[in-house]
């Protein structure tokens, strides 16, 4: 094998036939093989790996140090010999080669770590750099051997790769290859998946290699690839094995002028492949899915390759392809791409967006437009990191995520159709949400470990427990106060917690309707002991509840600690949550109006919280199950357990995690967990829409592009088709302009930067506006025109593009509304009457 290399070199080298030569085996002009610390040269399958000291001029460094260690300790793998020799770095040191050829090379890193003398391998911590790129950093191994493969394009005469001991650490490479890469084998364009476009600009990238799966095949070993690369089997990452079968036929594939060629993808890659295990079951209709573990943040290039080498005829197999559930391609026909060449290698490049998640899923599955039975192939598939803006492939440099999806790509065209789905997006913010949640319960767990002293409620009193409730005559719902309860008075007044009485689950517990012995009603919301996460808002809530009084928060009537027990006593809210009277519960429809007066309340009661004291508290978790109604229908906010004051106490203003609901959260407090009283705003615009379409924000059960009510409102809003989704029972009920205010006003609530969305106290003024705007109608004015001067008396009305701090003329009209009990309604009406006159 050797000796016909070197004679094709040598061919090569005379031009005379370099065409024999490129069409065998591609000869790499740059072929940079060192075996670090080694004092022979190692071959490796046809590579030969030369000693250290061969390539001795290429380094600088400041002391000279290599190591080696006994093979044993070493799992055998083709590369092993490799691993037992070191080069140690105690200070940066660098390699420079000579580049003969500029443009793509592989970068080839072997690290195993050993003791050495007083060197501990295992312990080292470095960085690994080139001219332009960071490849690594803090980067450490702990046991077993570790080959790090880059792809980068030099446009330099020299490539220096520098190694860098962390502070106080070491660094060390076993291997080093620098290599040249056939110019074709990455080109500058790919397509992106959201949006669908196209994309170039590969050539700048450096790519770091995290799969190479050769599916339905066994591993493919660097000895047997034409560049050197290693395909391992795909069974470890199909999500259901079960659903997959493979297919082997190596001899059936054909490369083809013009596609791709064995640098590409050997035979053994192409000409196996994983399909739906469908059992030639007609009605067979499942993906067969695979799971890669990514880091977040980054882009990736996700090369798949397919090669039809099951198919009998032209035209038999249609099938889909996903990337994270968006279309990579929609019935594909692979017969139809070659010039109609059966079992002709295919490979198609996309790039995803950055995102947090932690996993690229690709999928596979049959088309509709099938005219045999349902079946999907896959054949390979390379998964390779991007560096990210700062030039870097290393996660300690991540670079948080910007408000746009794919920075740096282009959106030309749209390759196929595709429809946009927000299950990826749940899929993410779950994972997302898991890893804060697990990382703020830690952080509990280190830092709130004192102990809780209950809160001195009652004028800074101690009060014995129930003292104050054993006069239950005087002490009641009433009373401003919240009081710490005995458990037995909490078990008499819920029936000890008779499971009938629940009206309530939540995530903290189960809610019991309860009568204490004055007669008064009572919710109690009783949480798990156990949970950590609970004490801090049990905390938090009794915290909140006690310094806010308002007429639309939902008031504390005490609470009990008593044997573990985190229980709280609220007021009794006789018409349940506002979610139940919009869906779901077969209560009847409310009205408009009703629902307008709804909104105004929960917004007066957000922006009481907002402005109302001294340092602004974000509620956290506005949504239609947070916002209860009395016997009157009057909305009063609940559930402050996630609460925090703002700005005047967290100066930072940065949030240890994202908390919230799905479907209510604000984008930008998830990007970038600055957490703002602009994320209640976002999360009560989506409630208006709650409120206008009656249905579940996120609702699985409905086509795509309509699952995630903030979207597909703000879609039709933005279209002005906003009345194609209001709630049936509403329609031709609601006046247009009352219905274009309102539309207005949740749309600019879901602004994707909280400085563009309005205060509360702008919403809430728009809110009372849209109400005027309906009941004008009910008046028989419908020529009335008071929108001009409810504008020009309010610049607030209508002015939702900078932060405007609350006015004077704003906050008293508020205070005045929620001191004496005048409605705004009725100041509004004033105005249009005598506008009318
Ligand atoms: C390996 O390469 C080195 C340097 O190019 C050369 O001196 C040596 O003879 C080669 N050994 C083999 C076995 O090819
Ligand atoms: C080497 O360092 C690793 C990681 O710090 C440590 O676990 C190990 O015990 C050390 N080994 C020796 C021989 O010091
Ligand atoms: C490398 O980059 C240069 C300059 O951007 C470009 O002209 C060249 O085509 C690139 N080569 C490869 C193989 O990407
Ligand atoms: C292919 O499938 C057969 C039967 O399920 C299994 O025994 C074999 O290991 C598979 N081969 C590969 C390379 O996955
Ligand atoms: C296959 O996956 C895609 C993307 O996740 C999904 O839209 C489609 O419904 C799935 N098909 C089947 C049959 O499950
Ligand atoms: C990767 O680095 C190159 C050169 O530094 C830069 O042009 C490119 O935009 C970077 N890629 C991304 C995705 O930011």
């Amino acid at each position: 094998m050797r000796d016909c290399r070197e004679i094709c070199l040598f061919i090569c080298v005379l031009s005379i036939l370099p065409l024999v030569c490129f069409s065998a085996n591609f000869v790499p002009t740059d072929n940079y093989l060192i075996d670090c610390g080694s004092p022979t040269n190692t071959p490796i399958d046809s590579r030969n790996f030369t000693a250290d000291s061969f390539y001795k001029n290429f380094l600088s460094t400041q002391q000279d140090i290599v190591a080696s260690t006994s093979l044993k300790s070493i799992t055998s793998t083709s590369d092993s010999p490799l691993y037992s020799t070191a080069r140690i770095f105690t200070a940066p040191s660098k390699y420079t080669f000579p580049i003969n050829k500029k443009g793509r090379h592989w970068i080839r890193l072997y690290f195993f770590p050993f003791a050495y003398e007083k060197y501990n391998l295992s312990a080292a911590k470095f960085a690994v750099s080139t001219q332009n790129y960071n490849l690594l950093s803090d980067f450490s191994v702990q046991k077993n051997p570790v080959m790090k493969e880059y792809s980068l394009n030099v446009t330099s005469d020299t490539l220096v790769i520098t190694f860098s001991p962390s502070d106080n650490s070491i660094a060390f490479v076993n291997a080093i290859e620098v290599v040249s890469v056939p110019d074709d084998l990455i080109i500058d364009d790919a397509n992106t998946l959201n949006p669908a476009g196209s994309y170039s600009g590969l050539f700048a990238q450096a790519l770091e290699t995290v799969f190479r799966v050769n599916m339905g095949g066994p591993t493919i070993s660097s000895g047997s690839d034409t560049l050197q690369r290693t395909w391992v089997p795909d069974e470890k990452f199909l999500i259901q094995p079960n659903l997959a079968r493979n297919f082997t036929n190596i001899g059936a594939v054909k490369y083809v002028d013009g596609g791709p060629t064995e640098n590409t993808a050997p035979p053994s890659v192409y000409g196996t492949l994983t399909q739906m295990n469908s059992a030639d079951d007609p009605r067979s209709n499942f993906n067969v899915t695979w799971q890669f573990d990514v880091e977040p943040q980054f882009q990736y290039l996700v090369r798949l390759h397919f090669c039809d080498i099951i198919s009998k005829s032209l035209n038999e197999l249609y099938f889909n392809v996903y990337i994270n559930s968006w279309f990579v391609a929609k019935d594909l026909d692979l017969s139809t791409i070659n010039n109609n060449i059966l079992a002709a290698p295919f490979f198609k490049d996309m790039i995803t967006a950055p995102s947090a998640s932690t996993k690229i899923f690709i999928s596979i599955g049959p088309s509709t437009v099938n005219s045999n039975y349902p079946n999907a192939i896959l054949n390979g598939l390379e998964i390779m990191k991007m560096n990210n803006s700062v030039s870097s492939l290393s996660s300690s440099t991540a670079v948080p995520l910007s408000s746009t999806s794919g920075s740096g790509s282009k959106k030309v065209g749209l390759i196929v159709g595709v429809s946009v789905g927000a299950f990826l997006a749940v899929v993410i913010v779950g994972v997302f949400f898991f890893l804060l949640c697990r990382k703020r319960k830690r952080l509990e767990k280190e830092g709130h470990s004192k102990t809780w002293v209950p809160l001195s409620i009652n004028d800074g009193t101690s009060h014995t427990m129930g003292s104050k409730y054993s006069n239950a005559t005087t002490g009641s719902a009433a009373s401003n106060f919240g009081y710490r309860f005995p458990f037995v008075t909490v078990q008499e007044a819920t029936n000890n917690f008779d499971e009938s009485w629940v009206i309530g689950i939540g995530g903290f517990g189960k809610v019991y309707k309860g009568e204490l012995n004055d007669g008064t009603k009572v919710a109690v919301k009783r949480g798990n002991p156990r949970s950590q996460q609970g004490l801090a808002e049990f905390r938090t809530e009794i915290e909140m509840l006690s310094q806010f009084r308002h007429r639309h928060l939902v008031s504390l009537i005490g609470y009990c600690d008593e044997r573990n027990e985190m229980i709280l006593i609220y007021e009794y809210m006789e018409k349940g949550t506002l979610k139940s009277h919009l869906y779901g519960s077969g209560f009847p429809s409310l009205s408009w109006k009703e629902r307008l007066e709804i909104c105004i309340g929960a917004a007066r009661g957000l922006h009481y919280l907002h402005t109302g004291y001294a340092k602004a508290v974000i509620h956290r978790d506005v949504k239609s199950a947070n916002i209860l109604l009395d016997e009157n229908l009057m909305a009063k906010v609940a559930d402050f357990g996630l609460s925090k004051t703002g700005p005047e106490i967290d100066q930072t203003h940065v949030s240890t995690a994202v908390k919230g609901s799905f479907g209510y959260l604000d984008p930008e407090y998830f990007r970038r967990q600055q957490l703002t009283e602009k994320s209640d705003v976002y999360s009560f615009g989506v409630v208006l829409f709650e409120v206008l379409c009656a249905r579940p924000v996120i609702d699985p059960t409905l086509p795509r592009e309509m699952v995630n009510l903030a979207e597909w409102s703000m879609k039709l809003q933005k279209r002005g088709q906003l009345e194609q989704i209001i709630d049936p029972t509403l329609a031709g009920k609601i006046r247009p302009d009352s219905l274009r205010k309102f539309g207005e006003t949740a749309e600019k609530c879901l602004a994707d930067f909280g400085v563009d969305r309005p205060s509360m106290g702008d919403v809430l003024w728009n809110l009372e506006y849209a109400l005027q705007l309906q009941e004008a109608v009910v008046q028989g004015d419908p020529e009335e025109n008071s929108t001009n001067m409810i504008g020009e008396l309010s610049p607030q009305v209508n002015n939702f593009n900078h932060e405007v701090s609350v006015s004077a003329a704003q906050f008293e009209a508020t205070s005045l509304d929620d001191l004496s009990g005048v409605s705004m309604s009725r100041v509004f009406s004033q105005l249009v009457k005598s506008e009318g006159r």
